[in-house]
């Protein structure tokens, strides 16, 4: 069925009325009443299955169907197809077979974290995180990404005021403030850690370089206990306010071509993985 059509609902009789569900929802999309979530048909519902991912009943559904597997279940697929390959990679040190299923558990159970305990990150973390975006692969190998590291609660504060007299002072993305208002800070959820890369823009194609690195970054993070969440809205924000680039020190020439929020996950935790809403169409040749 199209992914559109398809939408989340609550099994009643699984949910206990926990909430943990709309504690999780990016976008306060899901809110209780008389004891049991339900969708704000007034929120765009991203179909991020965080709210499946954390539910300890397994209660929420999508498109009827369970919205979410364990970790363990895709362990045990994970790395099935070594039968007909091999593991390991070429000229260097092979790779167990437990590593690959451990992998592929890793990389499908990354996910965004938007609420930290609000301590900096440990500074080795980030700088054994930056050592390895350093091998990401980039255009001509120009590797033109640089890194913009806040990691201090007041900092992270005084980034967060200068977008927020930004959107008042010029209107764009209303969503912030209103949400901000409400308690939900979907620029930079409760991080303390952003993590922001910059290129000059003439190089060969700095989005696409900046994104892998950062990619790296937080797979590494998230391996080491560090939740991360991309950071869009910070990316655009600190491109288009003159006070902003000024504070965050862009040196010329150069623009933001991406974020992380990052921080020791707090009041957050993904229980299961959830099902793939969307996939890719694939076309054989
Ligand atoms: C380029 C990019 C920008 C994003 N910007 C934001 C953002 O500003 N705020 C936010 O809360 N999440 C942001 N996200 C996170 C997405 O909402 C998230 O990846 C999506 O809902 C899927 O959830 P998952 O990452 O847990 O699978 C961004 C993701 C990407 C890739
Ligand atoms: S997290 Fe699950 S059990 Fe808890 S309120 Fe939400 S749907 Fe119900
Ligand atoms: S799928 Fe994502 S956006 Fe939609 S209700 Fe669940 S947590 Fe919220």
């Amino acid at each position: 069925m199209n992914h559109t059509h398809r939408t989340l609902s609550v099994d009643s009789n699984a949910c206990i009325g926990c909430g943990i569900c709309t504690s999780v929802c990016p976008f306060g999309v899901l809110i209780m009443e008389e004891g049991r979530p339900r969708l704000d048909p007034d929120k765009h519902c991203l179909k991020c299955l965080h709210c499946a991912a954390a539910c300890p009943r397994e209660a929420i559904l999508f498109g009827g169907e369970r919205a979410s597997v364990a970790a363990a279940e895709l362990a045990e697929t994970a790395g099935s197809s070594e039968a007909a390959g091999r593991t390991g990679r070429a000229g260097l040190t092979g790779l167990s077979p437990e590593f690959v299923s451990q992998l592929a558990v890793h990389l499908s159970g990354r996910r965004s974290y938007r609420h930290f305990t609000g301590d900096p990150v440990d500074r080795r973390l980030l700088e054994e995180a930056a050592a390895l975006a350093d091998f990401a692969p980039s255009a001509k190998n120009q590797h033109p990404a640089g890194w913009i590291i806040v990691n201090s609660r007041e900092k992270a504060r005084e980034i967060m005021e200068l977008v927020l007299s930004y959107v008042r002072e010029t209107g764009v993305s209303p969503e912030i403030l209103s949400e901000y208002e409400s308690g939900n800070n979907v620029v930079m959820g409760t991080a303390s850690t952003l993590i922001l890369g910059y290129c000059r823009d003439t190089a060969v194609n700095p989005p696409v370089d900046t994104a892998l690195a950062l990619s790296v970054m937080e797979l590494y993070l998230q391996a080491r206990g560090v939740g991360t969440c991309w950071a869009g809205y910070l990316t655009r924000l600190a491109n288009a306010s003159p006070d902003l680039r000024r504070l965050l020190n862009l040196p010329e020439g150069s623009l933001f071509y991406g974020a992380l929020m990052a921080g020791y996950p707090s009041e957050e935790s993904y229980l299961r993985v959830p099902v793939r809403t969307k996939p890719a169409p694939v076309t054989w040749l």
